[in-house]
């Protein structure tokens, strides 16, 4: 069809009855998109463009001061190319029919929102769902999402969020996947199947956005929106991969990062959003910024609204979250030469893509089945998968003498400020999640033991003694009763009951509000009140397990010292309560493992097992030695690494295995091991292969995660596990930026967790 007939049809039946004309032509998809979007194109203004590039909230839950106003009326006349925190079928329908009847070219919206893990089924926080290192459930979880999301309406979600972070002083260590770069791309790419499937016109599936780009994980001392200065050795071998999976992956949108990156803010950094993600990554789809991002870039210091608006555009940006400074003044910076129109054009038309593939033109209301909002959210079978996920996730950190699985029998006694409240179940970025009915931990043990066994309960403590602190780690809902008495007897309660019990279940450790956005902390303990609960619980003699709920690694050494079961149960999500008791009691057999290393005290942070060596390293097995790199005071050791985990069985690995000791390019190695199952139940085990590259133009970790496989053991069997070795898995960024292996010795280790490994050795040839 002749560019000229597109028009005459556009101009009679609107955009959608181009859409079903051009389908009828026998060009590839992408040249029918590129036809039908140029097309469109063609009858727009610079105003229209412009407000392609605008995204609006609909203020359901908001990050910043700025919200939206007189959407209406913009959607009207054509200043809206997205909006997000506005949901259900019905609303979006009405906002969406604004945009098709009312609008001059009749464009449909976008329906965006942060879908981070699960809609309304909420699974397990990012940072718990990744120990699980069970990619085929993560990836079910996002397909969930997904699913549910898309029956409320939305067609994008602001995930997967995969910003590697070292440092639990971070609040949104929490939205993460931990601190490892392999097993973080491989979880991005997970997500970024689950949500959008391989058809993102399907009314089921929705568009990934990946956040945030990049390196936010590295914010200077832990605080949120801090400045990231890197290294590029740092940048490509550690930060940037989980971002490439997931673009790999075929995300189709990229959000910007808040932070500065070495002098320039990520939403002003050409470098970034178009040297390494246009023309060096390739990247097809279109990149938002954060939440008022542009605007910020102002307290950055880099100028005015019109001259970072002009900034951002021209280092790649296409679309401007909330701050609407595209919106009011790219118009001018047109006229005034500060900004190509050509520029405009392509940020439009990869906004119009994205529109196009999720199927928006051929049915604007394809995501608004009112039939589907009904059924297809919180089905028992999303819940009861949930229940399992957040089973998976929880990681048994001790568990002197079999302290646990507990029995259904006697009388438990429950205690601490974490214990009966619903709202903080879910964690933190649940956005979607009912506060209101999602049960407590109190509930959902009462449920689970019924008649067999008594459940008493006590708050014992407050969150946190300082009582405005505790109000900014409740926010959003997300309520933890206060006792006002005075704490001795308020604890003098809890033990008096405690005595009173044959165990005793203390739920403690962090509200959800304490970790997430704007949530950093520069103690990582259990707060101070709790852990006086927790003493004067354990003087009392009783079997005492730690539920401990976190969105981050805490500092757990006295704990760790002096509690017998320590289960971390971070934030489950939707089911956690129905979870804890599954697990407590044995039904299930905890197999979560970290993802992120838990330190002796925040002194250590960041501590993390990929570490260089330095020319001073300790020598293996001493915690002190002049002029060698380590301190007076504490050793070097985390308390417990990356990768630990416990479970009610346990498992032995058998000796190292290679079928040979040297390969070349193009030749691959196999590694074995046998693992078998020496207790009595049946159990998970995450088998885990690191390497060290022991000599090279540039200084290596002293181990990288290369490999893992999840595999399941009855008492007394034993598996061999295999993993093959290849020159690409040798392989990392030289001084030149170059993807190389460097021939020579390589260690391989295999084991449980990144510490207690089996060692060999090999040879690359070349
Ligand atoms: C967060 C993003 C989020 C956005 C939209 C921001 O404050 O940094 O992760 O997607 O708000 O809600």
């Amino acid at each position: 069809m002749k560019p000229l007939s597109i028009f005459l049809l556009s101009l009679l039946f609107g955009a959608s009855s181009v859409w079903a004309q051009q389908k009828r032509t026998n060009s590839s998809p992408d040249q029918k998109m590129n036809a039908f979007i140029s097309s469109l194109m063609s009858k727009m203004t610079l105003d229209e463009k412009i407000g392609q590039l605008n995204l609006l909230t609909g203020g359901e839950a908001t990050t910043g001061s700025v919200v939206s106003t007189d959407v209406e009326r913009k959607i009207k006349s054509g200043q809206v190319g997205g909006m997000f925190s506005f949901t259900t079928p019905q609303k979006i329908r009405k906002a969406q029919e604004i945009a098709v009847k009312q609008s001059r070219l009749k464009i449909p919206i976008i329906f965006g929102q942060d879908v981070i893990h699960g809609y309304k089924t909420t699974f397990p926080i990012p940072l718990a769902l990744s120990s699980t290192w069970n990619m085929a459930m993560i990836e079910k979880t996002a397909r969930v999402a997904a699913i549910e999301a898309s029956a409320d309406g939305l067609n994008w979600t602001f995930s997967p969020m995969v910003d590697i972070s070292r440092d639990p002083r971070w609040g949104r260590i929490s939205e993460g996947s931990g601190e490892d770069t392999y097993l973080g791309s491989q979880i991005a790419r997970a997500m970024v199947k689950g949500y959008q499937g391989d058809d993102l016109s399907r009314y089921n599936t929705i568009m990934a956005c990946v956040k945030h780009f990049a390196l936010y994980g590295a914010a200077e001392a832990g605080r949120d929106y801090n400045t990231t200065d890197m290294s590029l050795d740092r940048m490509y071998n550690e930060y940037l991969p989980p971002y490439k999976a997931a673009l790999d992956a075929g995300a189709g949108s990229i959000m910007t990062s808040f932070n500065d990156i070495n002098g320039v803010p990520a939403t002003a950094n050409k470098w970034l959003m178009t040297d390494l993600l246009r023309k060096e990554w390739g990247f097809k789809g279109f990149v938002v910024t954060d939440y008022t991002a542009v605007n910020e870039l102002i307290d950055h210091g880099l100028g005015d609204l019109q001259k970072v608006s002009a900034l951002s555009l021209n280092a790649g940006v296409d679309m401007d979250m909330v701050g609407e400074g595209f919106l009011t003044t790219l118009k001018k910076s047109v006229a005034q030469g500060k900004v190509k129109q050509q520029r405009i054009d392509e940020a439009c038309r990869l906004i119009l893509e994205a529109k196009y593939k999720l199927g928006l033109f051929e049915d604007p209301f394809r995501y608004c089945n009112e039939e589907r909002a009904k059924t297809e959210i919180l089905k028992p079978e999303h819940l009861q998968f949930a229940r399992e996920v957040a089973a998976e996730s929880f990681v048994l950190l001790k568990n002197e003498n079999h302290t646990l699985p507990l029995k259904k029998t006697g009388t438990i006694a429950l205690i601490g400020p974490l214990a009966n409240t619903g709202s903080n179940m879910p964690g933190t970025w649940s956005v979607n999640s009912d506060l209101v009915n999602t049960r407590s931990l109190l509930e959902g043990l009462q449920a689970y033991v019924g008649q067999d066994a008594k459940i008493l309960h006590s708050l014992g403590a407050n969150l946190i003694s300082d009582a405005a602190y505790q109000e900014r780690a409740t926010m959003f809902g997300r309520n933890i009763p206060r006792d006002n008495r005075p704490e001795a007897e308020v604890i003098g309660e809890a033990v008096a009951l405690a005595k009173t019990a044959d165990v005793v279940i203390a739920a403690l450790g962090e509200s959800s509000e304490m970790s997430g956005e704007a949530s950093s902390r520069t103690d990582l303990e259990i707060p101070d009140v709790q852990k006086r609960l927790l003493q004067a619980l354990l003087k009392t003699g009783k079997p005492l397990v730690l539920v401990l709920f976190t969105g981050r690694p805490l500092a757990l050494k006295w704990e760790d010292e002096h509690v017998p079961a320590i289960l971390n149960v971070w934030f489950g999500g939707t089911e956690t309560a129905n979870a804890i008791p599954d697990v407590l009691f044995g039904a299930i057999n905890p197999s979560g493992k970290l993802t992120a290393t838990f330190p002796q005290n925040v002194g250590q942070v960041p501590l993390y097992y990929a570490h260089k060596n330095t020319g001073r390293p300790l020598a293996e097995g001493k915690w002190f030695t002049k002029f060698r790199s380590n301190y007076l005071d504490v050793s070097n050791d985390p308390l417990y690494p990356f990768g630990y985990g416990l479970s009610y069985t346990s498992f032995t690995y058998g000796h190292l295995k290679l079928d040979k000791t040297s390969f070349k390019p193009g030749e691959t190695i196999t590694i074995s091991i046998e693992v078998k199952n020496t207790g009595t139940m049946t159990g998970k085990e995450v088998v885990q292969l690191y390497i060290r590259d022991l000599e090279g133009s540039a200084t290596r970790p002293v181990k990288e995660l290369k490999n893992f496989q999840k595999i399941s053991l009855k008492p007394g069997e034993a598996k061999t596990v295999s993993f093959k070795i290849t020159e690409d898995d040798l392989k990392f960024y030289n001084s030149a930026l170059k993807f190389v292996a460097e021939p020579g010795d390589f260690n391989v280790f295999v084991g449980g967790n990144s510490r207690d490994v089996t060692t060999g050795k090999f040879t690359l040839i070349k």
